[in-house]
């Protein structure tokens, strides 16, 4: 049989309610099948505006086989671009950011604009056509600070995502903030399952103790279970969106990203061990109130953001193998906030430092049981692992719908 009828097939008859399948974790080919049905067709989230706030200024990335350009154009327009040259493939940027008036490839100088289109190759003849070999364009948005791109010829509508998203992060001014601080980590384990990992907080209180002081364990507190239910957390929408933050849980119906600000524990404002603020100015000059909670973001397959009334934190999943996942962690905070006065580095970053760490562990070992030939399918918890099911179900249906899709379109073909 072949591997998408069998994926197909395991999908379908798949237990609901329970993990997935060993292969769907660990195998080369489910893996590669992810990254074609998803990862290179899907709008990815991939960094943020303010990292590169001057044209001219650019980063990097790398999604499975492709690297990928980032820059900001003399019209102050972000685009993205393949970094491959357009003469013999050489990576054109090979840093993983830097500022430069144009890009130019390092092996025999070609010379692209910030817009992408080819100005300058040395002696390449009369005939030829400079038109003709401009960088391939990427498929790229930019919304309330955030950039996403699509690796597909052509990609899906991005308007719901930019509709849903854009009224919640807007007053949080995300586009001029800050950079305070970055760090990447590898996980030794599937893209799902570090995703399955975060969307639960029925591990929490054995794992995270750091965060806990803050954090709510309640399945409520991640917007799917009956959070409107909750009088607390009604009470902090209510007071939120007067306040003209848009704060009531909204979910796309395909389930693939989702807007909700919650509050946390009792009088905390921030992801500190004291609960207090991290950074003396608020993160946006729009946002005076205070108690706002954390607004949480997810699009899935590739980010989720908690952001706060001082600090937005963004979480960047880049999957490199069937049983490698790098997450990317950026802390932002005003423009002006100023390292060492405004804000303790240490202290802005610390929860966040120890609470990855500890779910790299935790899904390293989960990867490292489901290697088991004994490891078989096990039953989500009803009451706390609400979100897991959502990410797992929206997974299976996503894939079903590409792969029959695809079959659709190969039987026309034929
Ligand atoms: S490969 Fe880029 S200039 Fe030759
Ligand atoms: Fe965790």
């Amino acid at each position: 049989m072949d591997l998408q009828a069998n994926v197909l097939r395991q999908l379908k008859s798949r237990r609901e309610g329970f993990s997935l399948e060993q292969p769907f974790y660990i195998d080369q080919d489910y893996f590669k099948l992810d990254m074609e049905q998803i990862w290179y067709r899907d709008w990815l989230f991939i960094g943020h505006d303010c990292e590169i706030p001057r044209a001219g200024n650019y980063f990097t990335a790398q999604v499975g086989d492709y690297p990928i350009v980032m820059v900001r154009g003399k019209d102050q327009v972000i685009r993205a671009f393949h970094n491959t040259c357009r003469h013999r493939g050489h990576r054109v940027c090979t840093s993983d950011r830097g500022a430069s008036a144009k890009l130019v490839c390092p092996y025999h100088n070609w010379t692209y604009d910030l817009d992408g289109s080819l100005v300058f190759a040395r002696q390449m003849g009369e005939t030829f056509d400079k038109n003709e070999f401009g960088l391939k364009p990427v498929h790229c948005e930019s919304v309330a600070g955030y950039i996403f791109i699509c690796l597909a010829n052509e990609p899906a509508d991005f308007a719901p995502v930019r509709a849903s998203i854009e009224p919640y992060m807007k007053p949080h001014r995300l586009s001029e903030a800050k950079v305070a601080h970055r760090s990447t980590i590898i996980e030794k384990g599937n893209w799902k399952l570090v995703w399955e990992n975060n969307r639960e907080c029925y591990h929490c209180a054995g794992n995270h103790p750091e965060l806990c002081r803050t954090y709510p364990e309640a399945p409520t507190a991640t917007g799917v279970q009956g959070a409107g239910d909750d009088p607390v957390i009604a009470e902090h929408w209510a007071r939120c969106e007067a306040a003209g933050l848009p704060s009531t849980f909204k979910i796309d119906p395909s389930g693939q990203f989702r807007t909700a600000r919650m509050p946390l524990i009792q009088d905390a404002e921030s992801y500190t061990l004291s609960g207090k603020r991290a950074v003396r100015c608020p993160l946006s000059d729009d946002v005076s109130t205070s108690h706002i909670g954390t607004m949480l973001l997810f699009h899935y397959p590739s980010t989720w953001n908690h952001i706060l009334v001082d600090h937005a934190i963004s979480f960047r999943v880049t999957p490199l193998s069937a049983e490698e996942t790098a997450v990317t962690t950026t802390w932002l905070v005003h423009k002006d906030a100023v390292e060492g006065v405004d804000y303790d580095l240490k202290e802005l970053t610390h929860v966040w430092e120890m609470t990855n760490d500890q779910d790299r562990s935790i899904v390293e070992e989960n990867a490292f049981g489901i290697r088991s030939p004994a490891y078989e399918p096990g039953p989500y918890s009803v009451e706390h692992e609400g979100g897991v099911m959502q990410f797992v179900d929206w997974y299976t249906t996503f894939m079903i719908n590409r792969l029959q899709g695809d079959k659709a379109r190969l039987s026309a073909v034929a």
